[in-house]
């Protein structure tokens, strides 16, 4: 496994980690050899020191074992050298040509202005052709800026790989509670049959952050959170709630699955995105406790760029004609919350009197994504005594707790996937564009109507009062905890 960028920060905050907990649990498929590539001028030798620490972070109060991580660097190699040298590309191949490996998987940790120059320099010395094992490519986010740079990003990359080759990796799929959606709906026969316009009265999906954007300002400036998060998180999660039951567990059958889900999506004029999303900047505020500065404070000058949006989308097909979701997503919330909420609709006529309803229906599915992993399903139940009350509670799952352990982090699973070549988890090149195709219109919409400033909210409250508006209009809410609220009765 060839790493460009082994000295960056995904290199430590994730995949190194990731490869020394599959190789405690024995699950790589065979013997694997490291090979970094990066500008610093380390030396393999130095390989497993540089990652004892960050290791160490990452197991949180778990000590490092040592002789994992030097069976991890056994025999690991370093090239250094600028990603534009063509000649430190002839050092890998040597480096390359002198491993018993076979396989050849190469993961791009870079900078993104990186991935043309490297792919180009591993095309030239034919490093992608399968002469001796397969080659593969494993390409991070950001995939493009937009539409027309992500096409071209696309070209410049199947100049040289076969999009069998390519494993373009959304780290949200491989997050175990986001592969259970399709479990959830197709090993299970009682959800299908609700799961459509008929008794879905709309459907809200959320990743919520309470981290701001730490030290990475000067990308973030440049994607805000409709790059960041909207165009690659939030549209597959959407994709996975709302597609069609595909005809196998299959890649390609599920991708094509989801590809129908982008390619309905109701794309919108420049007013229907004005009248249809939000946008936000956080300004100083406090959150779990702790006091934090403002987004412009923070990047050290003025900037239109969204740290909160939300969006109501449709998706023209018959299951879903009618039904809004509401897709919302930002830094610096009150709390780390990822979840899906299916809303039903009502009780056509009420019989009874419920001490509490808020503007959505009692019966609600909740996916929690993160950070309390499960599912509830929160329905309306007599209050015991003299009384016709009605109180909503809720039918709890609980991964931790039916399973007796945590999921694990999504790069473990990705990593060994893209090891033992199976792309089901990956996003293809027809998905990213489409993905791209909805969400530039948002982005060209937003260009043409700059206002002076983006709407504020305060670090740790839950986004800008338009926000609530929008929701409002519609007589419903946002639903920001797992389950509909205690009612005070
Ligand atoms: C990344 C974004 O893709 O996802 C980050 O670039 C974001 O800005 C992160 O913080 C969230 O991932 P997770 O797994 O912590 O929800």
């Amino acid at each position: 496994m060839v790493i460009f960028g082994i000295t960056g920060d995904l290199a430590h905050r994730k995949l190194i980690p990731s490869l020394y907990h599959l190789v405690k649990s024995g699950q790589l498929p065979g013997p694997l050899t490291l090979v970094g590539f990066a500008r610093r001028n380390w030396k393999p030798e130095q390989l497993a020191d540089e990652f004892r620490q960050s290791l160490a972070e990452s197991l949180e109060g778990e000590a490092v074992d040592d002789a994992l991580l030097r069976k991890l660097f056994d025999g690991a190699q370093y090239v250094p050298g600028d990603f534009t040298e063509p000649e430190r590309y002839a050092d890998l191949r040597s480096v390359l040509e002198k491993l018993p490996a076979s396989n050849v998987l190469f993961y791009l940790a870079t900078p993104p202005e990186a991935y043309p120059e490297i792919v180009q320099n591993l095309g030239k010395l034919e490093m992608h052709l399968e002469k001796r094992g397969w080659s593969r490519i494993v390409v991070e986010k950001p995939y493009g800026n937009d539409l027309q740079s992500a096409v071209a990003l696309d070209e410049q990359i199947h100049r040289v790989f076969s999009e069998k080759q390519i494993y373009r990796i959304d780290h949200y799929l491989g997050k175990d509670t986001v592969q259970n959606i399709l479990v959830l709906r197709f090993a299970n026969a009682i959800f299908e049959p609700v799961w459509n316009n008929h008794f879905i009265d709309h459907v809200q999906i959320m990743v919520a952050e309470s981290l701001g954007v730490g030290s990475r300002t000067q990308y973030y400036d440049s994607a805000g959170v409709i790059r960041d998060i909207f165009q690659n998180h939030l549209l597959q999660l959407l994709c996975l709630v709302a597609m069609e039951v595909p005809v196998a567990f299959r890649p390609d059958a599920v991708r094509d699955e989801k590809l129908k889900v982008l390619d309905i999506l109701r794309p919108m004029k420049e007013q229907e995105v004005l009248q249809n999303t939000v946008r936000g900047q956080y300004t100083a505020g406090e959150v779990l406790g702790e006091k934090v500065a403002g987004y412009r404070k923070e990047l050290g000058r003025d900037s239109l760029t969204e740290t909160y949006m939300a969006a109501r989308v449709y998706l023209d097909n018959w299951r879903w004609a009618g039904v809004p979701f509401y897709l919302r997503s930002g830094k610096r919330l009150p709390e780390r919350l990822t979840q899906i909420s299916v809303h039903f609709q009502r009780a056509p006529i009420f019989l009874f009197d419920w001490c509490h309803l808020s503007g959505n229906a009692p019966n609600v599915l909740t996916i929690n994504v993160q950070p309390n992993e499960g599912i509830d399903l929160s329905f309306g139940a007599k209050i015991p005594g003299q009384t016709s009350e009605i109180a909503p509670v809720r039918m709890h799952f609980d991964y931790a707790a039916a399973f007796g352990k945590e999921p694990p982090e999504a790069y473990r699973r990705l990593l060994l996937d893209a090891m033992t070549g199976d792309p089901t988890l990956f996003t293809r090149s027809d998905e990213v564009r489409a993905a791209w195709a909805f969400t530039t219109r948002i982005i060209e919409a937003w260009q043409q109507h700059q206002p002076e400033r983006l709407p504020a909210y305060a670090a740790g409250t839950w986004g800008p009062p338009e926000a609530e508006e929008l929701m409002r209009r519609d007589g419903r809410e946002w639903m920001n905890h797992p389950f509909p609220r205690e009612p005070e009765c």
